[in-house]
Parts: C-alpha cells; sequence; structure tokens
C-alpha cells in the first residue's frame, strides 16, 4: 500500500517535525507560558494545512485555543471521524531529575525523551501524519475526517464541554478517536475500553490567625499541619479501603466474568514494581494490582504544605496548613457527588482546634466504551494487521474525562487507539515515547481508515 510506503520513506522527516513540536514548551496550568500555547496551536494549524486538511482554524475558547480540522473527502455515505488529542503539556517539574532538558528533545536509543513525547503530542501526531499519508499517494483519506485538538487536558478541560455543546454540529460524527493511552509491551497490543473518572480538591486548614512561636505555644495550640495529617489518616483504612461514608455506595462491583478476563491480561509483578520503582506494592488486599490500578476507585495526596520549608530551621507553630487530594472514580459514581461527600467528611472529622476549607479543582467522569462498534472492529484489525497479534482490551486507571462528554453530548462513542507504552513516565520527568510505535502508530491509524472505509 502506497500510503505504508510513504510513512516508512518518511521517518526521518516525521521525526525531526515531532522534535519541533516536543521543543515548545505549552504547559497550560502556567501562565508564563500562554505565549508557547498559542505558538503549538498555530505550528499544529500549519501541520494540518500541509497535512491537506483544506479547512482548519485555531478557535478561541475563554481559556487557550482549539485547533479544528475538517477534511471531507469521502462523500455523505462515508463515516466520519472525530480525532481528538490535546497540544498541552503537564510541567515539567523537578527539572533536576531529567536526564537531559524536557523541552528539547532528545533520542537515546529508539525513544525520544520530551515532556509530551507520548502525552500527547506524539501520540496525536500520530493521525496528521496518517491523512498526510494519504493526501500524499492517494490524495484524500478514505473516510472523511475532523480533529479537535485542545490546549487544557492538564488543567482539566475547563471550557471543552461549553465548546463542545457550542459546536456539536461542526464536531458531529460516528465515532471519535483518541490516542492518548499505552499498550500493554512493545509487542502486546491492547484498546482500552474504560477510563476513570477523577474528582480533585484543594484542603485549607487553618489553625491559630497567625504563625507563633513553637516555644511559647507549641503543646497548647494543635498544630493545623498536624491536623492536616491525622484528617487525611483518616480517609484510607490501613487495607486502603476509603473511609469516607457513602463513597462505595454506587460504585459498579466487577463482575466474576470481567474479572477472569481481566486476569488473562499478561501483568508481571516484578517488572511491574520495578517500574514503579517500589519494592512491594499497597492497597486492597481482596483485589488484583490490576483491579486496583483501573476498576477500583483510590484516593490520593498529590501536594502537602504548610509551615516552614525554607533551608536551615525555623521554629514556628504555622498558621495554616495545605493538601491537593485527587480521587480516581468508577462507573456509577458521580465526581459531583463525591466532592461534596469528601467536602462533608473533611469538616466532620476536622479537630476542634481549626478549621477547614475546601476548594473543589476539577471533576471528570469516567468512561466505558462499546467493544462490538464497526469503528473497534477496524482498530482490533488495525492493530492486528501492524503489531502480527490481536489486541487484547484493558481498563486504565488515569482519566480522559472528553469521552464521556462525546458520548453525552454528540452521542458518539470513542476508540481509545492508544501507542504509548507502560514506562513512558507520563507526567512525570523523562518522559518518552518509543520511536517504533510513533511509526506503528501511524500505519495502525492508516489500516483503521482503511478498514472502516471498507468494512
Ligand atoms: N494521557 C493521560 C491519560 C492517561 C493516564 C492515559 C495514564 C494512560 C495512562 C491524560 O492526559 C491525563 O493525564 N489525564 C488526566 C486527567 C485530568 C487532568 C482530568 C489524569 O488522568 O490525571
Ligand atoms: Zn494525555
Amino acid at each position: 500500500m502506497q500510503a505504508l510506503e510513504y510513512v516508512r520513506t518518511n521517518q526521518t522527516k516525521f521525526q525531526a517535525e515531532l522534535e519541533e513540536f516536543l521543543s515548545i514548551a505549552s504547559i497550560s496550568t502556567q501562565p508564563e507560558h500562554k505565549s508557547d500555547i498559542s505558538y503549538a496551536a498555530t505550528w499544529l494549524r500549519d501541520r494540518l494545512l500541509i497535512a491537506g486538511f483544506p479547512k482548519v482554524d485555531v478557535m478561541p475558547t475563554p481559556g487557550h485555543p482549539v485547533v479544528y480540522a475538517e477534511w471531507l473527502p469521502a462523500g455523505d455515505d462515508a463515516p466520519t471521524i472525530l480525532i481528538y488529542g490535546h497540544y498541552d503539556v503537564q510541567p515539567p517539574d523537578p527539572l533536576e531529575e531529567w536526564n537531559t532538558p524536557p523541552f528539547e528533545p532528545t533520542i537515546v536509543g529508539y525513544d525520544i525523551f520530551a515532556r509530551g513525547a507520548a502525552d500527547d503530542k506524539g501520540q496525536l501526531y500520530v493521525h496528521v501524519k496518517a491523512i498526510e499519508a494519504f493526501k500524499e499517494t492517494a490524495g484524500a483519506p478514505p473516510i472523511n475526517v475532523k480533529c479537535i485538538f485542545e490546549g487544557e487536558e492538564e488543567c482539566g478541560s475547563p471550557n471543552l464541554e461549553p465548546f463542545v455543546r457550542e459546536n456539536a454540529d461542526l464536531l458531529a460524527a460516528d465515532v471519535a478517536v483518541i490516542s492518548d493511552t499505552h499498550i500493554l509491551g512493545k509487542e502486546m497490543p491492547s484498546i482500552v475500553y474504560a477510563l476513570r473518572g477523577l474528582t480533585y480538591v484543594e484542603v485549607e486548614v487553618t489553625g491559630p490567625d497567625h504563625d507563633l512561636h513553637s516555644g511559647s505555644y507549641g503543646g497548647a495550640v494543635h498544630n493545623p499541619i498536624h491536623a492536616l495529617c491525622e484528617m487525611i489518616v483518616s480517609l484510607q483504612d490501613e487495607d486502603g479501603r476509603i473511609t469516607i461514608p457513602g463513597f462505595y455506595d454506587n460504585v459498579q462491583e466487577l463482575e466474576t466474568e470481567e474479572r477472569a478476563e481481566l486476569a488473562k491480561a499478561p501483568f508481571e509483578r516484578e517488572k511491574w514494581l520495578r517500574e514503579a520503582g517500589v519494592s512491594t506494592d499497597w492497597g486492597e488486599s481482596a483485589y488484583t494490582i490490576v483491579e486496583r490500578t483501573t476498576a477500583r476507585p483510590t484516593l490520593d495526596v498529590n501536594g502537602i504544605w504548610g509551615g516552614y520549608i525554607q533551608p536551615g530551621a525555623k521554629t514556628v507553630l504555622p498558621s495554616k496548613a495545605f493538601a491537593k487530594i485527587s480521587m480516581r472514580l468508577v462507573p456509577n459514581q458521580d465526581p459531583v457527588e463525591i466532592t461534596q461527600l469528601v467536602q462533608d467528611y473533611l469538616v466532620e472529622i476536622a479537630p476542634p482546634a481549626v478549621t477547614v476549607k475546601v476548594r473543589d479543582l476539577h471533576d471528570g467522569e469516567c468512561a466505558i466504551v462499546r467493544r462490538d462498534s464497526p469503528a473497534m472492529q477496524a482498530a482490533f484489525r488495525a492493530y492486528t494487521e501492524v503489531f502480527g497479534k490481536q489486541p487484547i482490551f484493558v481498563r486504565e486507571g488515569g482519566s480522559i474525562p472528553v469521552v464521556a462528554t462525546f458520548q453525552r453530548v454528540l452521542g458518539i462513542e470513542t476508540v481509545l487507539m492508544g501507542f504509548g507504552l507502560p514506562d513512558d513516565r507520563l507526567h512525570s520527568p523523562n518522559e518518552k515515547f518509543h520511536l517504533p510505535n510513533f511509526y506503528k502508530g501511524i500505519e495502525t491509524a492508516i489500516h483503521f481508515m482503511r478498514f472502516l472505509a471498507k468494512p
């Protein structure tokens, strides 16, 4: 097939373009990177134009822009796909832990190291190159294609749902495609069919109304940092089960059949421990590691601070303590309800000497997608073709809230066609993307479109 040939002969060129894309520090959460975000959006627009899209727009939102592209060469009877990706990235900190600078893409062996390499610039770019391959060989893709690339995914997509609602007609499609997840291994293709939801709160605990000398007041004033730690400890029991009343009320328990199916996926505990960099696992003992990390709800403190943290010692009993707490949610748990439960419980368990404020930072719904759609079949065949092995269906512990938005607002399912690897170090120093997966991803996307056009 000519499109595949085009990919194979242009790998070096594609890699150079990816390096250019990865060198833009499009960090969505940090206002000082606003111009990098705009640059990444226009860079992507230009690449989409080169790939053949006759219509490409950088569309403003109250936050960072959406890059929208459309090419409908296959007529009304042909399927239309909506490709979603995000061109924003997480902050790179802690900087000192990177082996090479996060925005100076570096190739080591077959991996490209940079912030955003796998999450999600490299994976998004797979689709741009697949379309270009059709343009350069067949003249056009065999189906209709729309793209929506957002710049705020890593800060909770605050403006995406309103954007999708307002532009529902523009975005109308038969199915969405997202490459923002990973496969089980280099030679172990997999397709994600479930994602967890998320709720994220910031807790502020106040004790005395100003910082106190710990010599004068320590021992008789409840230290808010201690109080916060006590509260955090009581959010979970020793087995890792969350103790917030009502938290598990609506949780959809795994069916025996699905547990058996999940257990079939290859999983090596030792390898998993090595990847995580820990000596042993932790958590609900009645569930396997795979179940705990993909199908069970969880609670994590993402950060905690307060008092004196500069060099040297300062004797102080601080006035305030803070923590950022997130919870991964599973089907039937409503993020808004869970946030309320957490908030009420934190207020209830606060020791008498402190006051508590809980701020909702963002929510995201979980999603389960259909596995029997024509698009899923096309993806299944495409992976099989490229990886020489049938993909297995897996659940993912991370969250991509737009999948639920597409189901609810546009009434469409999503195919999660990921090409990352489990050790890509998303959100962490030394993030990477395995370059062979980049090229195989492009080939898989080409086959996917071909199979979707002619089932
Ligand atoms: N690409 C990730 C989702 C993901 C995480 C896939 C882990 C596979 C493994 C996505 O960009 C992400 O980080 N999502 C956030 C969602 C949040 C900000 C609403 C997450 O899961 O923390
Ligand atoms: Zn992502």
